[in-house]
C-alpha cells in the first residue's frame, strides 16, 4: 500500500474550552494537541499531513515548522469553520495533484489518543469496502453528545445522526461516531460537493458522507476503545484525557526497565526520554520538556525537572527543583535543591539542601552541601563550597563572574563578590567577605579580630538581675 495521505482537521477554536488559546494548542503531557495528531499520522508512514486550520492559525503554523522543519506539514486554510465537512473541503485543493484512487485518512485535531496502528487499519478497510470508505466507532460506558451510528436491519451503515439533530430514539444508540475516517479520493471528491448545511448546527457535517455511502453498500466502521479515540471538547475532557496519556506514557518506560513506584502520582511528559534501564522514580514526580534520564539513577519523591539531563547513576533526592541543568554521573542533588538554567553538574558532584544555582558550572567530585547561592560561577575539580556561601553575581545592573578553581575550600558564610577568582588549593577563612582575587593556595581572611572578655558574661547577668529586683521593689502597690 501506498503512504497514507493524512488530513488533520485543526481549525476549530473549540468554544467549550472557555479559552482565548485554539483548543489544538491546548496540551495533553505537554505536548501540543494537533501534534499529537501530526505524530500519529507520521508514525502511521502517512506521506503527506495536511492539517487544516483557521483560529491562530500562524501560531500553530510557526510550531508546526519550528518541529518538524518548514513545509513538511502542509497548511490548509479554513477562513470561516463552517463545519468538519467544509474544513475537509478546505483541504481538497492541496490533494488536486492526487491521483483518484489515493485513499486520505482525516483525522479530528483534538483527539489526541489514537495509535498509529489504527491509522494503517483504516485505510485498510477503506480499500477493501465497496464504497471505498471505512470509519471508527466506540461505545463509550457513560453517554457523551457524539454522533450516532444509524444501522439497518442488517447491520448497513445507513448514516451518523449528530447528537443535537438526533431524536430520542437515536439518542439512545450505544455505537457512536468516533471522528476518524478513511475514504478514497474519487468518492470524498464527489460527496464532499454534495453536502449540505441543513442540520441543528447550520454546518456542513464530514459525518454526512456516511449517508453518502449507503446507496453503495455502506462504510466499513470499526470498533475501537473509547479510551483511545475521545475527543476533547472541555477541560473535564482534556483532564481525563491527560490521565490516560500519563498512564500509557509510564507504561512504556515501565516496559523499557523503568520503575515508576507510583504510577497514580507521576507526570513525565510526551516529549521526556530516554529513561534508562533500572532507574527509580519516586512518587509525585514531574519530569517535563525535554528531559533525558540515563541508567540506573534516582529521582525521588516531589522533584519537578524540566529539560534536564539526568546521567547515570545519578541520585536526585527529593524535592529537587530542576530546569535547562545537567546533573552528571553518580552527582547528587537535594533535598530541597534548585537547579536553574544553565547549571552543569558534573560527575560525583554533590548539591545539598537550600542550594541554588544558576549558570553554575560545577567540576567533578565538587561539593556544596548546604544553604549556599551560587550563581555565574565555574566551581573548579573536588573544590568544597561551605555551607552560606553567596556569589554577590548582580550588582543592580549588570551580572559577574566568580571562578573557583580546583581543590579550593571556600569557609562557611562566605560572600564572593563578583568578578573575583579563588585561586587553585587557595583557601577561604569562615565569614570572609572576598572583594580581591586570591592567589593559589593562599588563605583569604576578612573578618574582624575576636576578643574575649574575660567573666565579662557574669557580671552582665549579675547587674540584669539587680535591675529587675530594684524595679519590682519601687513599683507602687495598689
Ligand atoms: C465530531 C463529529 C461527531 C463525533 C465527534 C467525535 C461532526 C459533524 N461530528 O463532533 O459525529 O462523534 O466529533 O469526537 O463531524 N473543525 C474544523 N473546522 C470546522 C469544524 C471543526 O477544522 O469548521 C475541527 C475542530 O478543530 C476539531 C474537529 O474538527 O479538531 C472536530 O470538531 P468538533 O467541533 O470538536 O466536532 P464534535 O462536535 O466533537
Ligand atoms: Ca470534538
Amino acid at each position: 500500500m501506498s503512504q497514507p495521505i493524512v488530513v488533520v482537521l485543526a481549525a476549530g477554536l473549540g468554544t467549550r474550552m472557555k479559552s482565548d488559546r485554539a483548543k489544538v494548542l491546548h496540551e495533553v503531557a505537554g505536548r501540543p494537541l494537533v501534534v499529537w495528531a501530526v505524530e500519529t499520522a507520521l508514525a502511521a508512514g502517512a506521506g503527506r499531513v495536511v492539517v487544516v486550520l483557521g483560529h491562530q492559525m500562524e501560531a500553530i503554523r510557526t510550531l508546526l515548522d519550528a518541529r518538524y522543519g518548514a513545509g513538511r506539514i502542509e497548511v490548509a486554510h479554513q477562513p470561516e469553520q463552517k463545519g468538519t465537512g467544509h474544513a475537509v473541503q478546505c483541504a481538497l485543493p492541496a490533494l488536486a495533484s492526487e491521483p483518484d484512487d489515493r485513499t486520505v485518512v482525516i483525522l479530528y485535531g483534538d483527539a489526541p489518543l489514537l495509535r498509529a496502528e489504527r491509522v494503517a487499519e483504516l485505510a485498510r478497510a477503506a480499500d477493501r469496502s465497496p464504497a471505498h470508505i471505512a470509519l471508527l466507532s466506540t461505545r463509550p460506558s457513560a453517554p457523551v453528545a457524539y454522533g450516532r451510528l444509524v444501522r439497518d436491519g442488517e447491520g448497513k451503515l445507513l448514516r451518523i445522526v449528530e447528537h443535537a439533530d438526533a431524536s430520542e430514539a437515536e439518542r439512545a444508540i450505544g455505537e457512536m461516531n468516533a471522528g476518524f475516517y478513511a475514504v478514497r479520493l474519487r468518492e470524498l471528491r464527489a460527496d464532499l460537493a454534495s453536502l449540505g448545511s441543513n442540520n441543528a448546527q447550520g454546518e456542513i457535517y464530514l459525518t454526512d458522507l456516511a449517508e453518502r455511502a449507503a446507496p453503495r453498500g455502506g462504510a466499513a466502521v470499526i470498533d475501537a476503545p473509547f479510551d483511545e479515540v475521545t475527543g476533547i471538547n472541555d477541560r473535564v475532557d482534556l483532564a481525563r484525557t491527560e490521565r490516560e496519556a500519563r498512564l500509557r506514557i509510564l507504561e512504556r518506560w515501565m516496559i523499557e526497565g523503568v520503575t515508576v513506584a507510583d504510577p497514580a502520582s507521576t507526570y513525565i511528559d510526551a516529549e521526556v526520554g530516554p529513561i534508562g534501564r533500572d532507574t527509580w522514580i519516586g512518587p509525585g514526580v514531574c519530569l517535563r520538556g525535554k528531559t533525558r534520564v540515563g541508567a540506573r539513577a534516582r529521582i525521588d519523591t516531589g522533584s519537578v525537572l524540566t529539560d534536564v539531563e539526568v546521567l547515570d547513576e545519578a541520585m536526585v533526592k527529593p524535592y529537587t527543583v530542576a530546569s535547562e541543568a545537567s546533573i552528571g554521573e553518580r552527582a547528587q542533588t537535594g533535598p530541597f535543591a534548585h537547579l536553574r538554567p544553565g547549571t552543569m553538574l558534573e560527575t560525583d558532584v554533590r548539591v545539598g539542601n537550600f542550594v541554588e544555582t544558576k549558570k553554575a558550572h560545577l567540576m567533578p567530585g565538587a561539593k556544596a552541601n548546604h544553604l549556599t547561592y551560587l550563581g555565574d560561577v565555574s566551581v573548579g575539580a573536588r573544590a568544597n563550597v561551605g555551607a552560606g556561601t553567596i556569589t554577590c553575581n548582580y550588582d543592580g545592573f549588570a551580572k559577574h563572574r566568580t571562578t573557583i578553581e580546583a581543590g579550593a575550600f571556600i569557609g562557611s558564610d562566605t560572600q564572593l563578590v563578583a568578578p573575583v577568582t579563588v585561586g587553585r588549593d587557595a583557601y577561604v577563612a569562615s565569614g570572609t567577605t572576598v572583594t580581591k582575587d586570591v592567589p593559589r593556595s593562599a588563605l583569604a581572611l576578612s573578618r574582624v579580630k575576636q576578643v574575649n572578655v574575660e567573666g565579662w558574661a557574669d557580671r552582665f547577668r549579675e547587674a540584669g538581675a539587680k535591675r529587675k529586683v530594684n524595679r519590682a521593689s519601687s513599683k507602687p502597690d495598689d
